[in-house]
């Protein structure tokens, strides 16, 4: 058997008793294929993980980069108490739209909020909003902008928040520091800057099973 194969018999295994979809997710899942978004979100022990973390930080407030169809924002927001919010940046008007529609049928459309453009011009328009500090910031858009998104993330939050950036593994490719591709440098950038920043402390965590190779960074914020 390849190692591969047995990754993802471990993450069935895994995902049969710890992170069953359930009808809204798949649901979330089905018609995002049927809208032909590309199969890319969080796998379910995946999504599992951001809202047990959502859960541990007692979240109130989420803020997502990245939308697609809204499968790990349904996994993040229910972790949310009846008041808690959470807002998702998503550049596709298409993508925003399965979106909404799937977190409308998972029952969480007065928690959640999809804001469509490119995140860069929707972080600096929230900012000007002043909202409270947010306990958990999931970056999962385009991997070029991962420290742009984390310098945003660090405006937006306050001591003990968690900043979680997803995909950091690129396959492996991270480790080649002589690599030109922008996802690579990206997400290193976004690495360095975790590791040299006076208000971070933070990991990142390789992961195999449903999506190949690929992994976290995190990072607490400390002041
Ligand atoms: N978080 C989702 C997956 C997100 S995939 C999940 O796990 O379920 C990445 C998404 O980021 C795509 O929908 C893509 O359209 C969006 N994206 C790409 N560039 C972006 C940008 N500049 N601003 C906001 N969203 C962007
Ligand atoms: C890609 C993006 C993602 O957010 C992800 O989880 C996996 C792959 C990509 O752009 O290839
Ligand atoms: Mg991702």
């Amino acid at each position: 058997m390849s190692e591969s194969q047995v990754w993802d018999d471990v993450d069935d295994y895994f995902t049969a008793h710890l992170a069953q979809n359930d009808d809204a997710l798949e649901a979330a899942l089905r018609d995002s294929d049927a809208a032909e978004l590309p199969p890319i979100a969080v796998t379910p022990l995946q999504g599992r993980f951001l809202q047990l973390l959502a859960q541990i930080q007692g979240a109130r407030s989420i803020l997502e980069i990245g939308t697609l169809g809204g499968y790990s924002t349904i996994w993040m927001a229910r972790a949310l108490p009846e008041d808690g919010r959470l807002i998702s940046l998503e550049y596709s008007a298409k993508h925003a739209e399965v979106a909404s529609r799937n977190i409308a049928r998972a029952g969480l459309d007065r928690i959640v909020q999809v804001r469509v453009g490119p995140a860069l011009e929707s972080l600096p328009k929230l900012a000007d909003e002043n909202p409270p500090p947010f306990d958990l910031v999931f970056i999962d858009a385009d991997k070029v902008n991962n420290p742009n998104y984390v310098e945003w993330a660090l405006r937006l939050t306050s001591a003990g928040s968690l900043i979680v950036v997803d995909n950091v593994v690129r396959g492996g490719r991270v480790a080649d520091a002589d690599s030109k591709a922008p996802d690579v440098l990206g997400s290193r950038a976004a690495v360095e800057l975790i590791g040299s920043h006076p208000r971070l402390s933070g990991t990142a965590i390789q992961t195999v099973g449903g999506k190949g190779h690929d992994g976290f960074a995190l990072a607490r914020v400390l002041a």
